[in-house]
């Protein structure tokens, strides 16, 4: 044996023993890929296109979507197999997190490529956001997604190899009036994820972020609002109904006109799970990257009152 096999098969066992996985199992084994939100939306159309690449790429691909959604799967005739599990995962639950990753490390030998894609936007102004809600939203968006990965970690460090891929958003990098907390969701998941990317290169793990603009999708049509929000909403009289009922409007149109689609976006995703050096930030759509090119190259000045000025009928708002 040439004398740098040798030392790759040391370092291979070395890993293996300290994933805990017998190391001739290790050498033969699928690459496992984690999805969460898999059962609708961009989630689904990211479970297709790995189902159909999971021969030539050798995928382990575990779907999971909440208890109340696995349905979904045998609806969309997704059968579970072998190599193909499905699992109930609430996010937000550290039990099923730790459950789940425990399986995965237990029986397959850990999470080779992680996408965090389970997300909520709630509509709603600052002023009509309480505490509980904001949580919530900032628990979905940005604290599980991170939870999950601290999970996943150990694993991949062990294995010197890993990819984790956050579906973040335009939102994680422009903000825009009712969208204030999931705004703030992505914007803290974008900073987070931007760290992981320094701390985890001497590990040969991976992180990106992807940023899809809309995509042509009725998402709009299940958005929650939050409760003051939604009163605002429907009572003309209230001062910041304009804000919502223009928005609304707006971005309806948005979605339906998006060049975008959930499996546009599923491409990019499931390029970067194939890609071996894939980079931190992933535009989803060509109107984010033109989003982030007047970002960068406008005045601050100008950009603000650029987008001020181009809100769906702003000079209403706020008059009552
Ligand atoms: N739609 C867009 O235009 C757009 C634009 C930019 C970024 N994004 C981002 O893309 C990702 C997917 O969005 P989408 O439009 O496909 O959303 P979607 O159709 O509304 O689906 C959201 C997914 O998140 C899951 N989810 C919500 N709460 C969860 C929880 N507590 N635990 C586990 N899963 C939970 C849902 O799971 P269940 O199946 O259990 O309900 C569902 O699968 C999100 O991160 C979103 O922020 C979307």
């Amino acid at each position: 044996m040439h004398k740098p096999d040798a030392m790759l098969l040391k370092r291979a066992r070395a890993n293996a023993e300290a994933a805990g996985y017998p190391l001739a199992r290790r050498l033969q084994r699928r690459r496992v890929v984690l999805v969460t939100g898999a059962s609708v939306g961009l989630g689904l159309a990211l479970a297709r296109r790995l189902i159909a690449e999971q021969t030539q790429q050798q995928y382990h691909i575990i779907l999971t979507s909440r208890e109340s959604s696995l349905a979904r799967f045998e609806e969309q005739g997704i059968d579970a197999s072998e190599t193909l599990w499905i699992r109930s995962l609430d996010v937000t639950d550290a039990n099923q997190r730790c459950d789940l990753v425990s399986e995965i490390d237990g029986k397959l030998g850990g999470v080779d490529i992680l996408i965090n894609n389970a997300g909520v936007a709630y509509r709603s102004c600052v002023e009509h956001v309480t505490e509980p809600e904001r949580l919530h939203q900032m628990n979905i968006n940005f604290r599980s997604p991170l939870e999950l990965i601290r999970c996943v970690l150990p694993g991949m460090r062990a294995r010197r190899s890993g990819k984790i891929i956050n579906i973040s958003s335009v939102g994680g990098m422009m903000a825009m009036p009712t969208m204030s907390v999931y705004s703030a969701s992505k914007f803290a998941l974008e900073g987070a994820s931007e760290a992981l990317y320094y701390e985890l290169k001497p590990w040969n793990v991976s992180v990106t972020l992807v940023q899809p603009r809309f995509m042509r999708s009725d998402a709009f049509a299940k958005v929650p609002y939050t409760v003051m929000s939604a009163k605002a909403l429907s009572d003309c009289s209230d001062p910041y109904h304009e804000h919502y009922y223009h928005m609304e409007r707006f971005i309806a149109k948005m979605m339906n006109r998006a060049l975008a689609t959930p499996d546009s976006v599923a491409k990019k995703v499931a390029r970067i799970a194939r890609s071996k050096s894939p980079p931190l930030r992933v535009y989803g759509s060509l109107d984010a990257v033109a989003f982030a090119w007047l970002r960068c190259i406008l005045p601050r000045r100008f950009y603000t009152w650029l987008l001020y000025r181009n809100l769906p009928k702003v000079r209403h708002w706020g008059q009552r």
